[in-house]
């Protein structure tokens, strides 16, 4: 049996460019990971399957249309004879939620099938595959901080990035992608003019990093906010957590994530607010 972490991604910024003829919204996000996530393991076979357990597995589900199959089965109409198999997933990330939990088991899939059947990490028939899933699944497949072009197909080169201590909240309200986009009112064709993407060095150090971070955003905040207007309280408890250098939000939401700079102040945060939101998800993280 293979196994291998399928991690949380979290957008530390997100700026819509604009809308492109396809009508997908091109934007520029830094990406990065978290150690924690779900879990994915392959017992080898010919024939494809999913069994999804864990915390969060009733709202994720292992339907046709779970992500880990749709990629498995868009590998598998590249690569003739492909060896397929049972797939496990231990799914413990919030579903809807930012975080690109669908989107990081997907490409866990792909690197497993990768594995089980001797393909080179960097064939391109996996990134094709990837890119047939969904737009988060290429950067996933790397699993490494990057920033994320076009509708997420553009990839820059992997990023050396420090820890970054961090809290990540889920007010437990799935939030659907698509009309968060489309409460952006874009028509396609249209550019937005609004503030450059902030220039991440590679081996920038943390205070360096959180000061560009500072002048980054995540434009589907307000979108995000009209839509499931719990954020906007996510948002304001982790900006109130001592220590707290910088609250935003991930994705289309709701997962929202405070940065800190030390592991220490990010565990007192958490546990704070666990004790006034006992009803939210509360997770500390260590982001790269
Ligand atoms: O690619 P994925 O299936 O994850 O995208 C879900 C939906 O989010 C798309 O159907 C589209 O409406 C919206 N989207 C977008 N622009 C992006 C990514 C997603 O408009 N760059």
């Amino acid at each position: 049996m293979l196994s291998t972490r399928a991690p949380a991604k979290i957008n530390l910024t997100l700026h819509i460019l604009g809308r492109r003829a396809d009508g997908y919204h091109a934007l520029e996000s830094l990406v990065v990971f978290s150690g924690a996530g779900d879990t994915l393991s392959l017992t080898p076979g010919a024939a494809l399957s999913l069994d999804v357990t864990g915390p969060t597995a009733p709202a994720a589900g292992a339907s046709d249309d779970n992500l880990v199959l749709r990629a498995a089965r868009n590998l598998a109409g590249r690569i003739e004879g492909l060896r397929l198999g049972a797939f496990r997933l231990e799914k413990r990330l919030p579903v809807a939620a930012g975080i690109g939990g669908g989107s990081s088991d997907a490409a866990a899939a792909l690197r497993l099938l990768a594995h089980a059947n001797d393909l080179a990490a960097d064939d391109p028939r996996l990134y094709e595959a990837a890119r047939a899933t969904g737009s988060d699944v290429p950067v996933c497949l790397a699993g490494r901080a990057r920033i994320m072009r076009g509708a997420g197909e553009s990839l820059g080169p992997l990023l050396s990035l420090p820890l970054l201590p961090a809290v990540l909240i889920n007010p437990g309200v799935p939030v659907e992608t698509r009309p968060v986009f489309a409460r952006l009112g874009l028509q396609p064709g249209e550019s937005v003019s609004g503030g450059a993407h902030p220039e991440i060095p590679s081996g920038a150090d943390a205070p360096a990093l959180l000061a560009l971070l500072e002048k980054g955003r995540n434009d589907l905040e307000d979108p995000a906010c009209l839509q499931a207007p719990v954020i906007v309280d996510v948002l304001a408890v982790l900006r109130a957590a001592r220590g707290c250098r910088l609250a935003r939000m991930s994705g289309s939401g709701a997962t929202c994530f405070a940065l800190f700079t030390t592991p220490q102040t990010a565990a007192r945060a958490a546990r704070a607010i666990r004790r006034q939101h006992p009803e939210w998800w509360v997770k500390t993280a260590a982001l790269r």
